[in-house]
């Protein structure tokens, strides 16, 4: 009970301090406070979302000492915008055509498909911008490689790869699709940016090579089981605070853990994971750090409804 207050109170402090960071990250330049690239990358990145690789990122900082450095707020905040990109391009009609993200209309629906484009193409460059604008003091060889972390996970060997697989998997058959090309896709579209928060965290407070393996894994694990549920509940009618169109991905013939694998192999994928990414995190506490706040909020990522 006191680990789940605990984790909440911490939750609602990280997220509140993340959405400062983000909001002064995401100032317009003096006289373009009303152009409209600006307006939708704000409208999307500071209009609601879980933050939950933000908040991954600050709470495993917080295993290595109480104080979180610095510039991690500079690193979540990127990461919260190189996926606040992802999702208007996810939305866009030549992608998954989704009308409604995070509760109100996509990008694209409110602001047209041209802006709504450039606004993802802005939420990128300003994510490199922010990490890169720390002051030359941070600016360590711990700071590069989580730099290098965040920008490998993101591309074309990580998300961006991924969200290619997804589309060129979108036209395959079912028959033809294995429960592997589908855990290899989700690997890439979406362990690999989580996986990036955790093990960021790890290079910003100086972690070991053993502790940065099971950080690594613990955030890959924790990333598929995040997926996982994501298809889940897309096909169930659990919350009405989902915020997306939920029965999409079968109407579409997205190739996801339920439509090829069936929602009960499924759910025995998303505890084998959950179970994997718990295991990563007791390797770390067997040598001395403090992961309850994060095995809790692996367990209720798990169980979420939204
Ligand atoms: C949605 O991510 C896309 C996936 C990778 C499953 P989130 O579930 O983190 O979406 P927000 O940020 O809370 O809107
Ligand atoms: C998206 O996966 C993963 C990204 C990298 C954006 P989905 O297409 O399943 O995400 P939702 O369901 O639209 O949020
Ligand atoms: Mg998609
Ligand atoms: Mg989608
Ligand atoms: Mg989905």
């Amino acid at each position: 009970m006191i680990n789940q207050v605990g984790h909440e109170v911490q939750y609602e402090r990280d997220r509140a301090r993340l959405e400062e960071a983000l909001d002064m990250f995401l100032t317009p330049p003096q006289g373009y406070e009303h152009n409209p690239v600006w307006q939708a990358a704000r409208y999307s990145a500071l209009g609601g979302g879980k933050r939950v690789r933000p908040i991954l990122l600050l709470m495993t900082c917080r295993i290595f000492g109480p104080e979180v450095p610095e510039c991690a707020y500079r690193f979540a905040a990127a990461l919260e915008m190189i996926h606040t990109y992802s999702l208007i391009h996810d939305d866009l009609p030549s992608m998954d055509n989704d009308d409604f993200r995070r509760g109100q209309p996509s990008c694209h629906k409110v602001f047209g498909e041209g802006i709504a484009t450039i606004a993802g193409d802005l939420l990128l460059n300003l994510a490199y911008e922010t990490m890169l604008g720390a002051s030359v003091d941070e600016f360590t060889e711990a700071h590069r490689r989580a730099m290098m972390t965040v920008a490998k996970a993101a591309g074309g060997r990580g998300m961006v790869l991924g969200q290619a697989l997804d589309l060129t998997l979108e036209n395959a058959c079912f028959s033809s699709v294995t429960i592997e090309d589908v855990e290899s896709m989700a690997q890439l579209k979406t362990a690999s940016l989580i996986a990036a928060a955790v093990e960021t965290a790890g290079h910003l407070s100086e972690a070991s090579e053993e502790d940065l393996n099971d950080l690594r894994l613990a955030g890959e694990h924790l990333g598929l089981a995040f997926q996982i549920r994501d298809d889940i509940l897309d096909g169930i009618d659990l919350s009405d605070q989902f915020g997306k169109t939920r029965h999409k991905d079968e109407r579409d013939g997205k190739k996801t853990f339920v439509t090829v694998a069936g929602r009960n192999d499924a759910i025995a994928l998303l505890s084998d994971h959950t179970n994997a990414a718990l295991d990563a995190f007791l390797r770390l506490e067997r040598r001395g750090k403090e992961v309850d706040v994060l095995m809790e909020l692996t367990r209720r990522l798990m169980e979420r409804t939204h």
